[in-house]
């Protein structure tokens, strides 16, 4: 059965069409990477598998259940948790602050941030969650104190990345995984990721710049223009093909393949 599915989705900002009946389906432990041109409609399209945006029209079901216009917060109970292009994390509150809030969803009012803490705190799924995280990445058990503002980018990435697995989700949507980070570390996340979902299980929907990064992470992909997905298939097979090595991996015969 198909985990996440988009079925000719439509996205609208009033007049303008973002996304533009687009289908896509993500299985089980599968990673697919979504790539395309600024303002291609790719965030739009996490946004509404996410339910951050109502489409106009079309469907997204996950395990064939229909959650269109579902909350975000039902849609992370159902398994789907997305890591936000820009990472948004809370500067001033502590990393472990940051990936405390994750399990609670992604709405909160800030001023009741302190009492919210105190008490995922004190459930213990919260504390066993917490410490599975830190398994996972015992970078953010070193950083726990400092405040996330006061981290390097990758760390931020790596704080949002652990804020979504908060929510245990069975797939993990990521916007922009390596925009502004220095390769080292776009590597280091990469393999982490892999290592998710190959020991985890968890599967992986990918959005990012290098479209390089995206077909070598991903087995599968999608390209989508102007709100259109123009093509679609194996990575290994779209890696080869002249338009794609032109438009996105650099151009001549030796582009990575
Ligand atoms: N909140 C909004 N209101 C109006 N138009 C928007 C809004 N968000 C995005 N758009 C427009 O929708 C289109 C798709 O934008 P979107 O951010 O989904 O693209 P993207 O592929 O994620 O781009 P990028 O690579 O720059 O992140 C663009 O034309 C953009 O200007
Ligand atoms: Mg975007």
């Amino acid at each position: 059965m198909t985990l996440l599915e988009l079925d000719d989705v439509t996205v609208r900002y009033g007049e303008a069409v973002a996304v533009d009946g687009v289908s896509l389906a993500v299985a089980p432990r599968e990673r697919v990477a979504l790539i395309g041109p600024n303002g291609a409609g790719k965030t739009s399209l996490l946004n509404a598998a996410c339910g951050l945006i109502r489409p106009a029209s079309g469907r997204v079901r996950i395990e064939a259940d229909d959650v269109t216009g579902a909350t975000p917060g039902s849609i992370v109970r159902r398994g789907v948790s997305q890591v936000p292009e820009g990472r948004h994390v809370f500067g001033t509150l502590p990393v472990e602050a940051n990936l405390l809030l994750g399990a609670y969803g992604r709405v909160f009012r800030l001023e009741i941030v302190s009492s919210t803490l105190r008490y995922l705190r004190s459930r213990r799924d919260v504390r066993d969650q917490l410490e599975r995280v830190y398994d996972l990445l015992p970078k953010l058990r070193e950083l726990r104190e400092r405040p996330a503002g006061r981290t390097s980018g990758g760390e931020q990435q790596m704080v949002a990345i652990g804020r979504a697995l908060m929510a245990s989700p069975r797939l993990l949507a990521i916007d922009e995984l390596s925009l502004g980070l220095a390769p080292r570390l776009v590597q280091s996340l990469a393999e982490f990721l892999v290592r998710l979902n190959e020991e985890e299980g968890v599967a992986i929907l990918l959005v990012d710049q290098s479209a390089s990064l995206a077909f070598s992470l991903c087995e599968r992909a999608y390209v989508l223009e102007t709100g259109r997905v123009t093509l679609e298939g194996a990575s290994r097979d779209l890696v080869g093909r002249p338009e794609v090595r032109s438009a996105y991996l650099g151009g001549g015969p030796d582009a990575p393949s």
